[in-house]
């Protein structure tokens, strides 16, 4: 089974840096699917020099708004137009220092369906909340909140990516047995509401030595990766590591 693997550059690279690596990350061979999420600026320069068209291309966020005066932000038109068949909507980073809520999550939801981007939806539990035994709930307010009121038949442009705020570039990960208890009960939560499926990545201190452990079990679809994809030798090898053929 072919598994996706996106790569979140975050605010880590220029312009230039985007297309250098990109253009690397292109020549991976691989069946899995490479989605690469780059800063707004650099999304419409690598979508037009890329030599390969086989890896996707996303952005990071999306504004909560069609059109308008809002000034900074950028429209998830723009997005498309960019080449972007992705976006990241609601990345913890996001909710801590936008301070972007689920209701705000549910709007860039809807504009970025309304425009036929793929969503990746980023949800996940801080470190009081795992201690104090509550990731379920909070996971179920979270998807309840971001998925309210979409309709779904837009769940099939939909993943979550499951990313423990605490494993975010803290080096520490959960149990990956654990990630997919989790990914199920996602995946189960989702289909009781929409009877739909989802598909579920995990994201959160993955590197190339324990890219497998994770990608091994059948209901983690992919893997979300910050730090590790802005090195080219440490991404590729993750590939070399889960070849699927
Ligand atoms: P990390 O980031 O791989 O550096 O932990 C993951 C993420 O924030 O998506």
């Amino acid at each position: 089974m072919s598994k996706t693997i996106i790569a979140n550059w975050k605010m880590n690279l220029s312009i230039k840096e985007s297309l250098i690596l990109a253009n690397k990350i292109a020549k991976i061979k691989t069946d899995n699917e490479i989605i690469v999420c780059p800063d707004f600026l650099s999304l419409n320069l690598i979508n037009q020099k890329l030599k390969r068209k086989d890896i996707y291309l996303g952005a990071q966020d999306c504004a909560a708004y069609s059109y308008g005066s809002y000034t900074g932000e950028v429209a998830s038109q723009s997005i498309i137009e960019s080449g972007a068949k992705y976006v990241i909507i609601g990345h913890s980073e996001r909710r801590k220092y936008q301070k972007e809520d689920n209701e705000i999550i549910n709007n860039k939801i809807k504009q970025a369906l309304k425009v036929g981007l793929k969503v990746i939806l980023c949800v996940g539990e801080n470190l009081t909340e795992k201690k104090n035994k509550k990731t379920k709930s909070i996971l179920k307010t979270q998807l309840k909140g971001a998925l309210k009121d979409v309709l779904k038949k837009e769940l099939t442009n939909i993943s979550i990516a499951y990313e423990p705020i605490w494993a975010i570039g803290s080096g520490k990960t959960p149990e990956a047995e654990k990630v997919n208890e989790t990914s199920i009960y996602i995946k189960d939560l989702i289909y009781n509401d929409f009877k739909k499926k989802v598909k579920v990545f995990y994201g959160g201190s993955i590197k190339a030595s324990n890219s497998s452990e994770f990608l091994k079990y059948k209901q983690i679809d992919g893997l979300l990766i910050g730090g590790a994809s802005l090195n080219y030798q440490e991404f590729s090898k993750i590939f070399k590591k889960n070849y699927v053929r």
